[in-house]
């Protein structure tokens, strides 16, 4: 089962944006975040949630897409996420927040797949603008934002030619190919 959750789980980048998340579903998935590992169990993360069409209005401009894909902007209107999780580092509870962010993200995303959705991390992120926009207090350092939808694409997953060329790549028929390096590559030794 995890064999295959982990191999449905692609970064899905455009969605039935009318196809709307229930806040109840973002919050059941931050609850699996929250009884994830943590380094030192120290907790610093928080998060904030958006499924409000005009709350995600202000979200999108602020992330960017595919950094491969240069001829593609983004998704378009009607393909959009139809909500967000945004991770928050709380610099009241510590000052850094090691790969806490990256293991609260894949248990979202898991469990976003399980459900029926999809989701993609995103880490480029125009993070003074986004945190005023959404009047985020000075003491959260925006890590991630989870955009999640029903997902609107197919994603295949290949391994990595000779060439070792890693870019994810669309197809004539705008599949995302997504190649990964071979197992006996990974393992050293
Ligand atoms: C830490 C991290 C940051 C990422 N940031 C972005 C981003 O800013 N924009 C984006 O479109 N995808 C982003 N991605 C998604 C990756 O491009 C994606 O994981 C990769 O292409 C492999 O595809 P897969 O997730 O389907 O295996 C990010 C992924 C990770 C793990």
């Amino acid at each position: 089962m995890i064999n295959d959750l982990i191999r449905k789980n692609r970064s899905y980048r455009r969605f039935h944006q009318n196809v709307a998340i229930e806040s109840e579903t973002l919050r059941e998935l931050i609850d699996l975040a929250r009884l994830s590992a943590s380094g030192g169990n120290i907790q610093p993360l928080k998060y904030m949630i958006s499924s409000d069409p005009s709350k995600n209005a202000l979200i999108f401009p602020h992330l960017r897409w595919a950094a491969y894909l240069q001829d593609w902007p983004g998704p378009a209107e009607g393909e959009r996420p139809a909500a967000y999780i945004i991770i928050l580092g709380d610099k009241k509870v510590a000052q850094q927040f090691g790969c806490d962010h990256g293991i609260a993200a894949q248990s979202i995303l898991l469990g976003a797949t399980e459900k029926g959705l999809g989701g993609c991390i995103i880490a480029s992120i125009v993070r003074p603008e986004l945190q005023q926009v959404l009047e985020i207090p000075a003491h959260y350092e925006i890590l991630l934002v989870i955009a999640l939808g029903k997902p609107n694409e197919i994603v295949v997953l290949e391994t990595v030619g000779p060439d070792g060329d890693i870019k994810y790549w669309r197809d004539e028929d705008d599949k995302h190919h997504v190649p990964k390096r071979p197992l006996e590559e990974i393992i050293v030794g």
